[in-house]
C-alpha cells in the first residue's frame, strides 16, 4: 500500500549519482531547476584531510540552470545514516524533481503506477555559503590542482571528480563546469614526455 509520507524522493548530484551506499526502491535519473553544480564545497573528511582539503560540490543558486543527477526513492529510516552529511555542511532542502527517463526499478522494488509522474516533490543536500567548509569560487585551474593532488578516507579527490563527469556522460547530460575541470585534470594526468629517448628507442 502507498502511503506518500513512507516514502521520500532524496536527489543526488554528486558522489550518489554513481554510489549509492544505502537502500533504495527505484532511482531515476532527474533534474532539478534554479540550481548549479560547483566544486565550491571543501571536503576534510571524504576527498581529503584537514591540511589538505579537497573539493567536492555543492550547488548555487542560478535561476535559469538546470542540474541533472539521479532520484533514489527511499523509505525515511534511510535519511538518519545520510543526515551524517550534515556534519560536513550539507543541510536538506526540499525541491522539485523533474524525472527524466523511464523508471530503473530494482529486482523485486519499484511501483510503476506511483512513478509515472513526470516530477515530485523531493530532499537534496546542500551546502551554502554560511558553512565553515564552504570554498567558493577560484579559477579553474586552481581547483583542478586541488583535486589532482587531494586524497581522502573515501579515495583520491581526482577519482571523485572523473567518477562524475563520466556518470554524468553517461547520462547524456551536459554539466560545463564539470566537464571543464575534467578535461583539464585528465591533461594534468597525462604522462609527462621525458626528454630522453622514447621507450624502444636508442
Ligand atoms: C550528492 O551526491 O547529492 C551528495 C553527496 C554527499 C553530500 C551531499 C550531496
Amino acid at each position: 500500500h502507498f502511503d506518500g509520507h513512507h516514502e521520500i524522493w532524496l536527489f543526488g548530484y554528486g558522489s550518489l549519482i554513481w554510489k549509492a551506499d544505502f537502500p533504495f526502491l527505484e532511482r531515476r535519473p532527474a533534474c532539478i531547476h534554479g540550481w548549479e553544480r560547483r566544486f565550491w564545497q571543501a571536503s576534510h573528511d571524504h576527498r581529503g584531510t584537514p591540511e589538505a582539503p579537497g573539493r567536492v560540490v555543492t550547488l548555487v543558486r542560478r535561476p535559469e540552470a538546470v542540474c541533472h543527477g539521479m532520484a533514489y526513492r527511499i523509505t525515511p529510516e534511510v535519511l538518519g545514516p545520510l543526515d551524517v552529511r550534515e556534519k560536513n555542511g550539507y543541510l536538506r532542502e526540499v525541491t522539485t524533481l523533474h524525472f527524466l527517463a523511464p523508471d530503473e526499478h530494482v529486482p523485486g522494488g519499484g511501483s510503476p503506477d506511483q512513478t509515472r509522474h513526470a516530477h515530485a516533490e523531493g530532499l537534496v543536500y546542500i551546502a551554502t555559503e554560511h558553512n565553515a567548509a564552504f570554498l567558493g569560487e577560484a579559477p579553474l585551474d586552481a581547483i583542478v590542482e586541488q583535486i589532482a593532488t587531494a586524497h581522502g578516507p573515501s579515495g583520491p579527490n581526482r577519482d571523485y571528480l572523473l567518477n562524475l563527469a563520466e556518470a554524468l556522460a553517461t547520462l547524456g547530460v551536459d554539466d560545463p563546469h564539470v566537464f571543464a575541470l575534467a578535461r583539464r585534470l585528465r591533461a594534468l594526468l597525462v604522462p609527462q614526455r621525458s626528454a630522453g629517448p622514447a621507450r624502444g628507442e636508442r
